[in-house]
């Protein structure tokens, strides 16, 4: 089996036995430090915006629930690291649909900034005008991160009636994918900059 299919298998199993999957060293450091210089180039050339929350609602509520710049990824782009990002997601697409007939059809994927202080309130990725999400998959490309940094990733997971809050810290290499509907998570406050990229599955076009 490929070292990549293991990453698949192991990834598969997680989401299957508890809704989500953490895989440490899904990218590469050499990934990493590529992904983070177009990341922060992009970032210093202001082509990020700020992120929405799928309402209306002024510019102040919002950043009340969600405070990530983000940055969608161009399907046709010729970054070699984006390419390269986009090739092994789709080579996960392709497998979780052979062995588990997702029937995923597409894939939308953003870059995102958390400035210091930032967060994002506990929420679903699936609201009515993102239809078709399956799973949620995140990598994350903070090479120095302390735990004193926060912006941990937190899930919320019902375990025998019991509502369990797991913390996951966004390390460079690490990728966490979950069920985009199920599951409830929220980013803690983060008080060093936070880099991560973000994409969903969908079952549609
Ligand atoms: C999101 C999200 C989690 C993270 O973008 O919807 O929940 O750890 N991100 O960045
Ligand atoms: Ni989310």
């Amino acid at each position: 089996m490929l070292k990549s299919e293991e990453f698949f298998e192991e990834i598969i199993s997680g989401i299957l036995e508890n809704g989500y999957a953490i895989k440490d060293d899904f990218l590469l450091n050499e990934e990493v430090g590529h992904l983070k210089n177009i990341f922060e180039k992009k970032y210093n050339d202001g082509e990020f915006k700020q992120a929405g929350i799928g309402k209306s609602g002024d510019l102040k509520t919002q950043l009340e629930i969600r405070g990530d710049e983000i940055l969608w990824i161009d399907e046709k782009t010729e970054e070699p690291a984006e390419l390269l990002l986009l090739k092994k997601t789709n080579e996960f697409i392709q497998y979780l649909n052979a062995t588990c007939y997702l029937g995923i059809k597409s894939v939308e994927i953003h870059y995102a900034k958390y400035e210091n202080g930032k967060f994002y309130k506990r929420h679903k990725d699936m609201f009515q005008s993102q239809k078709g999400r399956i799973l949620s998959i995140i990598f994350y490309l903070n090479t120095d991160w302390k735990p004193e940094h926060g912006g941990e990733l937190v899930i919320y997971k019902e375990r025998g009636g019991v509502e369990e809050a797991i913390k996951i810290e966004p390390i460079a290499g690490r990728m966490v994918c979950f069920e985009s509907e199920n599951l409830e998570h929220e980013v803690l406050p983060s008080y060093a900059p936070r880099l991560s990229i973000t994409g969903w599955l969908k079952n549609v076009d």
